[in-house]
């Protein structure tokens, strides 16, 4: 078999808020270019996870390795840094609504000049990442004028802009309709063939799972209780794993 180069390697990991146990010996390896789906249910602790990734939440014990750094051991300066080569869908999009599509697209390259580099005019780069989403033509829009998947996309696109080479996608279909997730889905289908990034892909929803995977994980009582394609998945036997495909 060909050896793939890891991205992101958890081992062991173990959180808890006061004595809430949430995840407790948690393993996942990313793969260079592959879309890995984290499934579990509300509460189990996927967006808790994602979060550790990106050092918005401290952990307890374990490791957590990206481009093999223990995100633990950051400072402040290098884990901005690691910032600009991850981007981070959050749960429901949270654009800034009192700022336009353009100032929300600007906002990721004002915090972090160094990744691209002194710019005279942004409007090339923000029209870019609106392109790879279909919406350079909201760019003058507020974000009370966009739809619920108009908004997921320009969120998306403020993802892009720092051309990360990781995405974590946390629930992106959620409270979409089922055509509108459909063109969510092909368009992270799309950003993994042009950029080639490495993705997580946190979801609940099993039509988007089935599109998306190349590997899935179950987050069941803090582990990684069940690994393996979406239908190796979807054969097992195992009520708790049967009870995501229902
Ligand atoms: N900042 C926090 N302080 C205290 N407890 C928290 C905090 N963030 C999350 N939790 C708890 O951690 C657990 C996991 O939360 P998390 O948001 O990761 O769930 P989830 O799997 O993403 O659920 P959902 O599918 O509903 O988004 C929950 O019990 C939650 O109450
Ligand atoms: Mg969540």
């Amino acid at each position: 078999m060909e050896k793939t180069e890891v991205i992101i390697k958890i081992e062991k990991l173990h959180k808890q808020f006061g004595t809430n146990v949430v995840l407790n010996g948690f393993d996942l390896e990313l793969h260079k270019g592959e879309n890995l789906v984290v499934m579990g249910k509300s509460g189990s602790g996927k967006s808790v996870m994602i979060k550790c990734i990106i050092g918005l939440e401290d952990y307890q014990g374990g490791s957590i390795k990206v481009a093999d750094k223990e995100i633990s051991e950051l400072d402040r300066k290098e884990l901005d840094e690691l910032r600009t080569d991850i981007g981070f869908l959050f749960q429901g999009s949270a654009l800034y609504d009192s700022m336009s599509v353009r100032e929300n697209l600007e906002f990721p390259l004002r915090r972090h000049p160094k990744k691209i580099g002194k710019l005279d005019d942004t409007t090339p780069l923000v029209l870019e990442a609106l392109e790879s989403v279909g919406l350079a033509h909201a760019i003058d829009l507020m974000p009370n004028e966009l739809s619920g998947g108009m908004k997921r996309r320009i969120a998306l696109a403020r993802t892009l802009i720092l051309k990360p080479t990781i995405i974590l996608y946390d629930e992106p279909t959620t409270g979409l309709d089922p055509i509108t997730s459909k063109e969510i889905i092909l368009l992270m289908q799309s950003i993994q063939q042009k950029y080639n990034t490495s993705s997580i892909i946190i979801t609940h929803d099993v039509d988007c799972a089935k599109a998306i995977a190349n590997r899935m994980i179950l987050l069941i009582d803090g582990k990684n209780y069940a690994e393996g394609t979406f239908e190796s998945l979807q054969a097992a036997t195992d009520p708790k794993i049967k009870a995501f495909f229902k």
